[in-house]
């Protein structure tokens, strides 16, 4: 007699837990089938009287089970519903496809300095990266700059506030000092990094730019292997055709000193304009080592020799990809870093 009764609740229980709902109306009728004044869990509630005593207590808890159970998924359904009406409202279509998540891309003087690091790793030159905030010591005086030489003026420098000796390198020939006064030679290393100079800000020019440095200390090294290393890497980087011309030139830590001219071309007017109508176009300034600064490191000027050379990246990057302002490379805006998004 009683296991009718609790069949049909278990039944109502199934019922409740499968029922779904996709408007107001139907959650109306749920409302009014299992909570409704007329409910038709009520009249079971009365049947309890017809229940053997044995099961009474459990008839009682299992029909408070049901209503409990009535209650709470009307209160889910409810929930399920404003959510839908908010997301209609508010235009939101869950089964649209997500928007393509946004990917960084290398900024342009990043590729050109990985690409420079490249062609001399492939050589054997390892890369060394130093401080930003130097000691006049390694920017100047152990590179053969000391006090009152007149090639201090070549570069004007930030000091840090209330300092003499605390300063932002100015090039990065700075690390070839860290390096000298720490290993024995054969050195062969790259310096790639920031250095900061205060000049005046313009199109062509910034008071912070980057450089990458080049050391090579061994014994018997020549001014013919300097030139055959650079002659390699001009052609990596701009083509197997290239051309290069060295001028003599004047830095206080070489000896002799040259800047490194490539061919550029005068097909343009911009060819004529960058290269100031000569088609030739400086990128680097180079040298013998000058043995004073090797001396002034520790490495014995008798037995080694070495060259060295210092190249800016920026210029580079503008030729490479045709920016024709150097402040857009430290602005960061997007609309100008996006369209390096594909290069690789
Ligand atoms: N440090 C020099 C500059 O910044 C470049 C250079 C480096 C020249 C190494 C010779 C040797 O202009």
């Amino acid at each position: 007699m009683s296991q009718q009764y609790f069949d049909q609740i278990d039944q109502l229980q199934n019922e409740i837990r499968a029922a779904e709902i996709t408007s107001a109306d139907e959650l109306e009728q749920f409302r009014i089938r299992f909570l409704g004044t007329k409910n038709i869990l009520k009249p079971l509630f009365g049947k309890i009287r017809e229940i053997e005593a044995a099961d009474k207590s459990r008839f009682g808890q299992a029909i408070n089970q049901l209503k409990q159970a009535a209650e709470s998924k009307f209160r889910d359904l409810q929930a399920g519903l404003q959510d839908a009406t908010d997301q209609e409202a508010h235009g939101l279509d869950l089964t649209a496809p997500a928007a393509p998540a946004d990917l960084g891309a290398r900024h342009p003087v990043s590729l050109t300095m990985n690409r420079i690091i490249e062609i001399f790793q492939k050589l054997g030159f390892s890369v060394a990266e130093e401080r930003e905030i130097e000691d006049d010591w390694h920017n100047f005086t152990a590179m053969n700059t000391p006090e009152d030489h007149p090639a201090r003026d070549m570069q004007d420098t930030f000091y840090l506030m209330g300092s003499v000796e605390r300063l932002l390198r100015t090039h990065t020939s700075s690390v070839q000092a860290r390096v000298m006064t720490t290993q024995q030679p054969p050195i062969r290393i790259i310096a790639p990094g920031r250095v900061y100079r205060n000049e005046t800000i313009s199109a062509r020019s910034h008071c912070q730019f980057h450089q990458v440095e080049g050391l090579y200390i061994d014994e018997h090294v020549s001014f013919a292997d300097m030139k055959q290393t650079l002659l390699h890497f001009a052609r990596e980087m701009y083509g197997p055709d290239t051309r290069i011309r060295l001028r003599p030139s004047y830095f206080p830590f070489t000896e002799p000193s040259a800047e490194m001219d490539v061919y550029w071309g005068l097909e343009s007017e911009t060819d004529y304009r960058i290269t100031k109508g000569t088609g030739w176009l400086e990128i680097l300034g180079c040298g013998i080592v000058d043995p004073n600064v090797l001396d002034n490191c520790g490495i014995d000027s008798e037995k080694y020799t070495g060259f060295a050379f210092g190249m800016g990246i920026e210029r580079q990057a503008m030729l490479k990809y045709n920016i024709s302002d150097i402040r857009w490379l430290f602005e960061n805006d997007v609309r100008f870093l996006r369209q390096f998004a594909s290069v690789v």
